[in-house]
């Protein structure tokens, strides 16, 4: 397939990174009035229309006034759940907060008691209205988590409906263990006895089975602690499971620097971070995630988003597409929340929702950006004026193709 006369190609490199940081963030290389060539899954070749390659194509796109993106890498949902939970956002509005509403049985575990009573045909079913709304969305690699379960039966059930959309779906998937996401009701406050059930029981199962690539854990005041958080990220390791962390979403949790000593490949969410956090970071190979869509959402504090890149980080967004603090998977959002609350630029934003996402799933090596031999994961525009319209106009549709593993959706 052969793409001609494109306006502007984003995030081009000639020489693949695998995580831009810190000043390199507000840098974006793109090329003007350019083609792209692709060759099944893949990226052939690109250039600019002076030097474009002659021949007969399968297929050939006329993309004048149109960009050429690379998809979307969304490194953070929970876009795996039964029903929905719009009662708590009126609760919500009503005053009552996100652990409020947890701490009477709603929240996580509501999700849980859904997710118990539906089947697993449903749940996919569920599941993958929302894989195809994020396609739309311009999303072209997804890390999906576990959670909703909390037992093993229900976690095997969601891990497997992960595991079926990445091989039905023709997004580029990973898959999250989270069975530390809260405190199933039946284990009556005893967080340990629960901790000792995901290593003995839940772990070893979903090795075997190789239904997850990562590990998580929701590190926070009134779900695991640092010391349950570090038991389950050292049983995981020891399985092959490398850690993700949800960290410092409520609190100084601790969670960022027990996700550094696992050199967890993300920690995720860190509202409440500052200099400590930082430091812990600094050259790790752990990659900062924010999701701009829970802040906004839960109408609570932003991520230092600019203030991590300005220390010399790298950073992700991502959307955390889940029923209780941000039922949306749209990562053009996603960005226009991080630049409108978190002042990121344009570029920033974009490296972040790319190649940077791209990192903390393990895929930069073959996604995130417009790069020789890494998968044709692409969306054409429509008609745009500049590349600032994308996150200023926040809420507007801005994608004609979409084009994923080479083949146009
Ligand atoms: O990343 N904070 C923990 N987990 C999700 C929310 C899950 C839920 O409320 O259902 C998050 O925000």
């Amino acid at each position: 397939m052969l793409i001609t006369n494109i306006k502007l190609l984003i995030q081009v490199e000639e020489q693949p990174c695998l995580r831009v940081c810190g000043a390199d963030m507000s840098r974006l290389n793109n090329l003007e009035n350019a083609w792209l060539l692709t060759n099944g899954k893949f990226i052939q070749d690109f250039g600019t229309m002076d030097r474009m390659p002659k021949g007969d194509f399968e297929m050939e796109i006329d993309a004048s006034d149109c960009f050429v993106f690379p998809s979307f890498c969304d490194c953070h949902t929970h876009l795996v759940y039964a029903g929905s939970r719009e009662q708590e956002f009126i609760d919500k509005i009503n005053g009552l907060s996100y652990q409020e509403i947890a701490r009477r049985g709603g929240g996580i575990l509501h999700s849980a008691q859904l997710l118990h009573i539906t089947s697993e045909e449903e749940l996919f079913r569920q599941a993958m209205e929302r894989v195809r709304e994020i396609i739309a969305f311009g999303t072209g690699a997804v890390e999906i988590k576990s959670g909703y379960g909390l037992n093993l039966e229900d976690e095997l059930k969601m891990l497997r409906v992960i595991q079926r959309i990445a091989n039905e779906s023709p997004l580029t998937v990973k898959s999250t263990f989270l069975g530390a996401h809260a405190l199933p009701s039946e284990y009556n406050g005893d967080t340990k006895e629960y901790v000792n059930d995901i290593i003995n029981e839940m772990i070893p199962v979903i090795a075997t089975e190789e239904l997850a690539d990562y590990i998580d854990v929701f590190c926070e005041t009134g779900f695991f602690s640092v010391e349950d958080t570090d038991r389950i990220l050292n049983a995981g390791m020891k399985y092959g499971l490398r850690a993700k962390v949800h960290a410092n979403q409520l609190s100084f949790s601790g969670g960022v620097q027990v996700g550094v000593k696992y050199n967890a490949i993300s920690v995720d969410h860190l509202e409440s971070s500052g200099i400590k956090e930082f430091e812990s970071l600094n050259n790790s190979e752990t990659m900062p995630v924010v999701l701009p869509g829970a802040s906004f959402f839960l109408n609570m504090q932003h991520a230092p988003a600019k203030q991590m890149i300005d220390y010399g980080l790298p950073l992700a967004i991502a959307s955390n597409y889940n029923p209780g603090s941000c039922p949306s998977g749209d990562m053009k959002f996603m960005m226009s929340l991080a630049c409108i609350n978190m002042k990121l630029n344009t570029q920033q934003a974009i490296n972040a929702a790319t190649i940077n996402g791209a990192y903390a799933m393990d895929l930069s090596h073959s996604h995130g950006s417009i790069s020789k031999g890494k998968v044709a994961n692409l969306f054409i525009t429509k008609p745009i004026p500049s590349l600032d319209s994308i996150p200023y106009s926040f809420n507007s549709q801005i994608i004609d193709t979409i084009i994923l593993k080479g083949r146009i959706i």
